[in-house]
């Protein structure tokens, strides 16, 4: 790999003007020649970092001494341009740093999934050095971008090497590639990137990259628990679902069937895919509560319960509210299952409230649920068929169901999906 050049901003007139401040006092008189002008004399002082050679003209016996204060002066200058040129290439470095990983961070805005973030990342990188080709991959996955003709499987490959390595590798095509890792130790992937469309790979370009890699590994990181969080929050809901069909084996399947009904309402209606997925995870939930029933209320093989044991059914949706009150992340559906059993005309439980008041999604629900119920398979009542559970709720439209959602539900049940 190249090493970065200091960039040469080594000012020759600010040296000449000084050593003529400090040679003139002393009797002597300096000429400047380019530094090809050098004839051998040794009366004439080459300083290569100026560009330039200096004759010198003056007493003999405070010659040496004079040389020396040439050579020190511009010795002192040239380490002082060299630190200001680092300075400004640090600076510069910063400034890379900072618009990459601003511009990383407004591409992760949209980047929902650990897909769409390796792809945010590695068009980041490309982008950062100038490379039109380019591989990420992570946990065995990975994402490519070829700007035509490019080695993907190359690329790829030499990603993994750099995992296994753990360090920077280049090969012999001018290919880069990088393990990412924020603390040297735990490594996140491996990235690569084709040939820099100007030049070589320089220094300069591995500190970006690795600033990169540090920052990225981060964040897959945080991406990776986020999913697994998730991935185990379903797998909990799913888990209190089936403890309700456990429950209840009469009616096993009906959580899932009144999500599947719901969410087709509610695209329906037009809801927005964000509210359709917690729609479709209060649905899973509504009848939560009836894991606080006694068996022998929702194993009781009489269809006629007694007021009493009426009474105590009427109460899951409280129940169910009162068990997932203590997770936070379900606070915005909780009026759904507290209410999906009102009606729209207010003669519903437990509260007995109508209309708008009640919650949207409770609405929803109140629907799939009533429709789902009337079409089970029944020991002791006879089934509705399919059509004479639309008419009822039809039929029930403005009294027992929203007259919008009824509606909407009609039109899911008419259509080609149907
Ligand atoms: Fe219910």
């Amino acid at each position: 790999m190249e090493t970065s050049e200091p960039r040469t901003i080594l000012s020759a007139e600010k040296l000449k003007s000084l050593l003529i401040a400090i040679c003139g006092p002393l009797g002597f008189s300096l000429s400047f020649l380019p530094i090809d002008a050098d004839n051998g004399s040794p009366a004439v002082i080459v300083l290569p970092d100026f560009g330039l050679a200096v004759a010198i003209s003056g007493p003999a016996t405070r010659r040496a001494e004079i040389e020396a204060v040439v050579l020190r002066v511009a010795g002192e200058i040239a380490e002082q341009e060299r630190e200001a040129s680092s300075l400004a290439e640090e600076i510069m470095l910063r400034y890379e740093q900072l618009s990459m990983l601003f511009g990383m961070s407004e591409r992760l805005g949209g980047a929902k999934d650990n897909p769409s973030r390796m792809r945010a990342i590695l068009d980041t990188a490309a982008e950062a050095v100038g490379a039109e080709q380019g591989c990420l991959v992570v946990n065995g996955r990975d994402v490519c971008v070829s700007g035509g003709g490019s080695d993907a499987a190359g690329l790829r490959d030499l990603a993994r090497r750099a995992i296994e390595q753990m360090k920077p590798l280049v090969d012999e095509r001018r290919h880069l590639a990088l393990p990412l890792s924020a603390d040297g130790v735990t490594i996140m992937g491996g990235l690569a990137l084709g040939p820099k469309r100007r030049g070589s790979y320089r220094s300069g370009d591995l500190k970006l990259l690795g600033t990169l890699a540090a920052y990225s590994s981060l964040l897959l990181e945080s991406g990776r628990l986020y999913e697994d969080l998730e991935q185990l929050f379903f797998s909990t809901v799913q888990s209190m679902v089936e403890a309700v069909d456990a429950k209840d084996p009469r009616t096993a399947g009906h959580s899932q069937r009144v999500r599947r009904i719901s969410a087709r309402i509610a695209e329906q209606i037009g809801l927005l895919p964000p509210q359709v997925k917690r729609l479709e995870l209060a649905a899973l939930l509504h009848d939560v509560g009836k894991i606080g029933l006694p068996d022998l209320i929702l194993n009781n093989v009489n269809p006629r319960l007694t007021p009493e044991q009426w009474e105590l059914v009427k109460l899951h949706p409280q129940i169910g509210v009162s068990i997932l009150s203590h997770v936070n992340q379900l606070s915005d559906i909780l009026p759904a299952i507290g209410q999906h059993h009102e009606r729209f005309d207010g003669t519903g439980y437990p509260n007995g409230i109508r209309g708008g008041d009640i919650f949207h999604f409770a609405r929803i629900i109140a629907v799939a649920d009533s429709f789902d119920a009337m079409t089970m398979e029944r020991t002791y009542r006879p089934t509705f068929t399919r059509e004479q559970a639309v008419a009822e709720i039809r039929d029930n439209a403005g009294t027992q169901f929203d007259p919008d959602v009824a509606r909407a539900f009609v039109n899911t049940e008419q259509g080609p999906d149907a």
